[in-house]
């Protein structure tokens, strides 16, 4: 498989993958950490603005560095619990992110009842997803 045998793509891969995770948990880590109650004196929505851009940027860089990450050893990461663990965790926590934004058609999301839940719910599910990550070369 070319990923494989190919010299530079799987460094190169796993690089942009590591910065892609930066950038993903970094910018949905603050604004989870800020729904959850930290610095209150920061605007949340100008902070929102700011960060979620970078967030979908993050999440799409993983997902085209993770896909050449996969097939360079696609046979034996298909049948890894970790792995399947691990996209499972990515589906729920992307559905999660999606869902507060769907939350904000019945007015500022960040009020909602169900904002601080769901941001410890995903702020829990990243951190699960980065260690799972980690993870998968030692199972
Ligand atoms: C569909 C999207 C994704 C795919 C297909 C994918 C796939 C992979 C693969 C195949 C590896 C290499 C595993 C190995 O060592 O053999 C990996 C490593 C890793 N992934 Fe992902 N990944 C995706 C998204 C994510 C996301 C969203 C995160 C974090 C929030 C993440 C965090 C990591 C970490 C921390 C590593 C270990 C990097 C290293 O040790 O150098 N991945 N991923």
């Amino acid at each position: 498989m070319w990923a494989a045998r190919s010299p530079v793509a799987y460094p190169l891969a796993n690089v942009v993958h590591v910065l892609g995770a930066v950038l993903l948990v970094g910018a949905i880590g603050i604004l989870d950490l800020r729904l959850l109650g930290a610095w209150p004196a920061l605007p949340a929505a100008a902070l929102d603005r700011a960060l979620t851009p970078l967030g979908i940027a993050g999440l799409l860089t993983m997902l085209a560095s993770g896909t050449v990450l996969f097939a360079a050893d696609a046979a034996s990461l298909a049948t890894s619990a970790i792995f399947q663990w691990k996209l499972l965790l990515i589906a729920l926590a992307t559905a999660n992110a999606l869902l507060f934004r769907r939350l904000r058609a019945g007015g500022d999301a960040r009020t909602h009842p169900a904002a601080r839940p769901m941001a410890l719910a995903s702020l829990s599910m990243w951190l699960a997803i980065l260690v799972l990550g980690r993870l998968i070369a030692y199972a």
